[in-house]
């Protein structure tokens, strides 16, 4: 069967400076075929697809569309090839309206000026044909991430977009969301689209994809239909060795409370409970793992424990000593780390360096720091020492956080909270978005730091992870304990029992 390809990438390369992003890759895209890009964090994948976008040039290769040598010098001209890119953060304008921001640089105009009914209309026409919902006239800043997912797939569809790259759709999703993705690609396909998909889940690859691409450290690796190839097959390609997908871990030696949250109370934003009498202790020694639907008072329970939010009533006392009232900083100076759920917004100043990334906990004290003055050369090789223990990749420690792919940034995080030798170390979707060799990897240092008699309070909404990692399991449900189970006696079903709110039936192993 021959296949008519309507994206030939051949002998792609790009150099940053003397560092090569891209080394000689080569991908076809099929006609009507969801390609699967998959690779590790680093591994060049943002790259390529940003010069299919029209973002980058190529230092050297060849890029045809639809048989045709083409030069893909600006954003506009990759759209008016049918070529439109889905970002992994989006570029929507917050205050704008959706349809604002669809129709906001694209050129549908009557007699020189923007006839705004016909845009609407043929926003609802598309929105309707491939399942996007999302209402037109709401502002971006006011809709859901995957609203504003849909809007910006909207966008790249108004301006007649046929190829459609999507740039780790699922990492920002909920569960639910990434089901509607999914099936928003599908109806895509079957309207004659053809879509490059990165993402590092080898369950979304499965579920959707064609074929799939797998680059490693600026190279490609090698095509494969999905149908004939396993995960671990995959995973193996990715990361250029074998990797595993449970953790190995001997059991756990729990020692004396270090956390002990009782009756405690905390409302949300709007002032309403969401952390409602909750009570539960973690142990060193022990990985206590919460368990849940997101929005069931995970981050508000965080929030307290750190000291981000106000504490209602009830207690949480780390060591014994009550911390409701005292600032992060003090809380911090406990031995607490924290490696919060959103990186960007509270993990990393995005515009500073890795190296004063790094910094950012314990610059004010010696060596980093003395009498008031920041040792530059100390935090410069305290951040080399940390990269180089942690396996954090980045051109070198002077670089802003912003240009670290996402695993990195988040290895960057785990490595100055762990550095730092806390005895209770918090962490919240510690693995969101991240590929298997870091999960592999961030899961292994957790236990470490367990084995080494810390105590270790994870939430995640990833089962397979809370199951791995933890020694205990409590599962939240409207802001309260449903139940504790150990993973080696519960499973999927009974946690999303306990998740949805139900009771464990007298029998079931935990009862
Ligand atoms: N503009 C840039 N300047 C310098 N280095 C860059 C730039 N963009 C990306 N890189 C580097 O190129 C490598 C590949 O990055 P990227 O394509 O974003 O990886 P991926 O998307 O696979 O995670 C990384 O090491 C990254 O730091
Ligand atoms: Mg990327």
């Amino acid at each position: 069967m021959t296949h008519e390809n309507v994206i030939e990438m051949r002998e792609i390369t790009k150099i940053f400076g003397d560092f090569v992003a891209n080394d000689k890759i080569n991908l076809e895209l099929r006609k009507g075929e969801i390609h699967a890009l998959l690779g590790e964090n680093g591994a060049g994948k943002s790259t390529l697809m940003n010069m299919l976008a029209g973002l980058l040039e190529p230092s050297s290769g060849e890029i045809k569309v639809n048989g045709k040598t083409v030069k893909l010098d600006s954003p506009s001209k990759a759209a008016s090839l049918g070529i439109g890119m889905v970002h992994q953060h989006f570029m929507l304008v917050e205050a704008f309206t959706v349809a604002e921001n669809i129709i906001l640089g694209s050129e549908m105009t009557k007699n020189g000026v923007l006839d705004l009914k016909r845009a609407a209309q043929e926003i609802k026409e598309l929105s309707e044909k491939y399942g996007l919902a999302v209402d037109p006239s709401a502002k971006v800043e006011d809709i859901s991430v995957g609203a504003q997912q849909r809007a910006e797939i909207l966008k790249t569809l108004y301006r007649g977009a046929d190829i459609l790259i999507f740039d780790e759709p699922t990492a920002v999703l909920t569960p639910a969301e990434i089901d509607e993705l999914m099936q928003i690609m599908k109806n895509l396909v079957k309207e004659g689209k053809s879509i490059i998909l990165i993402t590092h889940k080898l369950d979304e690859i499965r579920a959707v994809s064609d074929r799939v691409t797998v680059i490693r450290r600026g190279k490609s690796i090698e095509t494969v239909e999905i149908a004939g190839a396993t995960n671990k097959d995959l995973a193996e390609m990715m990361v250029g060795r074998s990797v595993s997908f449970t953790t190995e871990k001997k059991a756990a030696q729990p020692k004396e409370i270090v956390l002990q949250i009782q009756d405690l109370v905390v409302h949300e934003n709007r002032d309403i409970p969401a952390v409602k009498n909750l009570s539960l202790d973690v142990r060193a020694g022990e990985i206590v793992g919460i368990a849940g639907i997101d929005g069931n008072g995970q981050s508000e329970l965080i929030q307290a424990i750190t000291g981000l939010r106000k504490v209602k009533s009830g207690s949480v006392k780390i060591k014994g000593k009550e911390v409701a009232g005292l600032s992060p900083r003090k809380i911090t100076e406990m031995q607490v780390s924290h490696v919060p759920e959103d990186r960007h917004r509270d993990g990393l100043v995005l515009e500073m360096s890795i190296s004063e990334n790094m910094a950012l906990q314990t610059y004010y004290k010696e060596p980093l720091s003395k009498n008031g003055i920041l040792n530059y050369n100390n935090i410069y090789s305290y951040a080399r020492k940390l990269m180089e223990e942690f396996d954090v990749r980045a051109a070198s420690e002077y670089v802003p956080a912003a240009a670290l792919s996402g695993g990195n940034q988040q290895k960057a995080i785990i490595a100055r909270e762990v550095d730092r030798n806390p005895d209770l170390l918090i962490v919240s979707q510690p693995t969101r978005g991240l590929d298997v060799g870091a999960i592999e990897y961030i899961h292994k240092r957790l236990i470490e730091e367990r084995d080494k008699g810390k105590a270790v309070l994870l939430v995640s909404f990833e089962l397979d992870e809370i199951l791995n990692v933890s020694d205990r399991i409590a599962v939240i449900h409207d802001g309260k304990i449903q139940g504790i189970v150990t993973p080696a006696e519960t499973n999927k079903q009974e946690l999303g029992i306990l998740m949805a709110g139900g009771k464990l039936k007298k029998g079931d192993a935990n009862v």
